[in-house]
């Protein structure tokens, strides 16, 4: 496959670059995760979600790959960093804690995708519009999950008094009951023009 040219986006390969390497953090993280969690069923599905991030570090790859848009070592090394951090202290800060952040870390996620959407919509580029909403929604459900594990926990009013997340607050406008179809998805995360 040829490559095409990089697109004249900077937000565009900037979020590229970005969510490659955040994805990298977040799989490390829910590594951690997944070992400090006892109940097998937890371990599970943290594992499952791991999972997850990497086949999405692998898809932003290819599209990166497709632009001839660099991986910023930059981004790589700083998310590094972070994932082994966030990993490390899943053992040490409680069981609430890291489902709590790692709920309110998708909350935000799922934007990313929606927006990257947008972005290359805007250039006229619509073959990743299927792929990106997948990914979007992927962390949609990841956001669910957590917030199902911590929903009845009496941490949780507290929790989302302070750091603006949680069974009343979202990051996204994103509602799975009531999903749109891909070709509707516009109105998802929407950006001022
Ligand atoms: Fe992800
Ligand atoms: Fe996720």
């Amino acid at each position: 496959m040829t490559n095409n040219k990089k697109p004249a986006h900077p937000q565009l390969i900037k979020s590229l670059q970005k969510a490659y390497s955040a994805e990298k953090a977040a799989a490390f993280a829910y590594q951690g995760h997944a070992a400090a969690v006892k109940d097998p069923e937890e371990k599970k599905a943290i594992r499952q979600i791991e999972i997850d991030e990497w086949n999405h570090r692998h898809e932003v790859l290819q599209i990166m790959q497709r632009y001839d848009i660099p991986v910023s070592k930059f981004y790589e090394a700083r998310f590094h960093i972070i994932g082994k951090m966030i990993s490390f202290s899943c053992h040490v800060i409680g069981w609430f804690m890291p489902f709590y952040f790692a709920g309110r870390l998708e909350s935000g996620n799922v934007c990313e995708y929606f927006l990257m959407k947008q972005y290359f919509n805007s250039l006229g580029i619509r073959e990743y519009d299927k792929l990106l909403y997948d990914m979007g929604m992927k962390e949609k459900d990841h956001e669910v999950y957590f917030l199902d594990k911590i929903k009845t926990n009496k941490l949780l009013p507290f929790f989302e008094k302070l750091f603006s997340w949680g069974k009343k607050q979202s990051f996204n406008n994103i509602d799975l009951d009531k999903k749109y179809p891909v070709e509707e998805s516009d109105p998802y995360c929407k950006i001022k023009q």
